[in-house]
């Protein structure tokens, strides 16, 4: 994702006349779309399909129905239905893992002004070096900071999730199976505390010095 954009300028031209090109546009709203449906199929399984609140629901239903159901069927019935959400859960995260893939890949075939790791470096070496835009220069490490981070988020959320996934290969791995889904769980909240960051940074922006930064990341700038 990359909607924090404070100083946008130094990129705006490159070599195509693009600040962002076709690739990295088309990952970034990929991305996003997956983020959120994988964020509402975790949403869907704990408020609607709860078992504690879907289990009397489909006991009653039955009930209705004429059916007589014990308390564990609806449990088992609740189970299941939460179960078809999680597979929504793990395809998309597969899709997931697979765009963070083509991120990687595409790193290399990046023009150079546009490659992440070059835009950090840039970010760091102005730091050190102009005196007249400290601020300006700080504040544009402190995004390129975040992204980064976003980006190991997604490294832990894609290896946590294809452990959970293949749990049955770790087999030898299971005393930490634990561990790992809570890891995978508790990240969640600092994606979403990345996706409101990245929202405010945004907004704000788009408000101050980079107007127009929502549409380059439409149109590539
Ligand atoms: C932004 C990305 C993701 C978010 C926010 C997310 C969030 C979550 C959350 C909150 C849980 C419940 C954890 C718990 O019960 O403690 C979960 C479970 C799970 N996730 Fe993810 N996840 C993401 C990506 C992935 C990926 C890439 C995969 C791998 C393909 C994956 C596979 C799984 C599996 C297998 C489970 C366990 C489902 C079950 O209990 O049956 N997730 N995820």
């Amino acid at each position: 994702m990359t909607l924090i954009e404070p100083t946008n300028q130094d990129l705006k031209k490159t070599k195509k006349g693009k600040k962002y090109s076709s690739s990295l546009r088309l990952w970034h709203w990929t991305s996003a779309l997956v983020i959120i449906g994988l964020l509402l199929t975790v949403l869907i399984n704990s408020t609607l399909l709860k078992n504690k609140n879907s289990a009397p629901v489909i006991k009653k239903e039955l009930q209705k129905a004429g059916a007589k159901v014990t308390n564990d069927q609806a449990i088992k019935a609740a189970h299941a239905l939460s179960g078809e959400i999680w597979d929504v859960h793990i395809y998309l995260g597969y899709a997931l893992t697979a765009l963070l893939l083509f991120r990687l890949v595409l790193e290399f075939f990046q023009l150079t002004d546009q490659k992440f790791i070059r835009t950090f470096k840039t970010a760091w070496h102005n730091l050190s070096q102009t005196k007249m835009e400290r601020e300006t220069a700080k504040h544009k490490l402190v995004v390129q900071t975040i992204y980064t981070a976003f980006y190991l988020l997604l490294i832990i959320m894609v290896l946590t999730g294809l452990f959970l996934t293949f749990e049955d290969f770790f087999a030898p791995y299971k005393s930490i199976r634990h561990t790992v889904k809570n890891v995978h769980g508790f990240c969640m909240y600092l994606v979403l505390a990345f996706i409101a960051v990245h929202m405010v940074g945004v907004f704000l922006t788009e408000r101050k010095d980079g107007k127009g930064i929502v549409s380059d990341i439409i149109n590539g700038g």
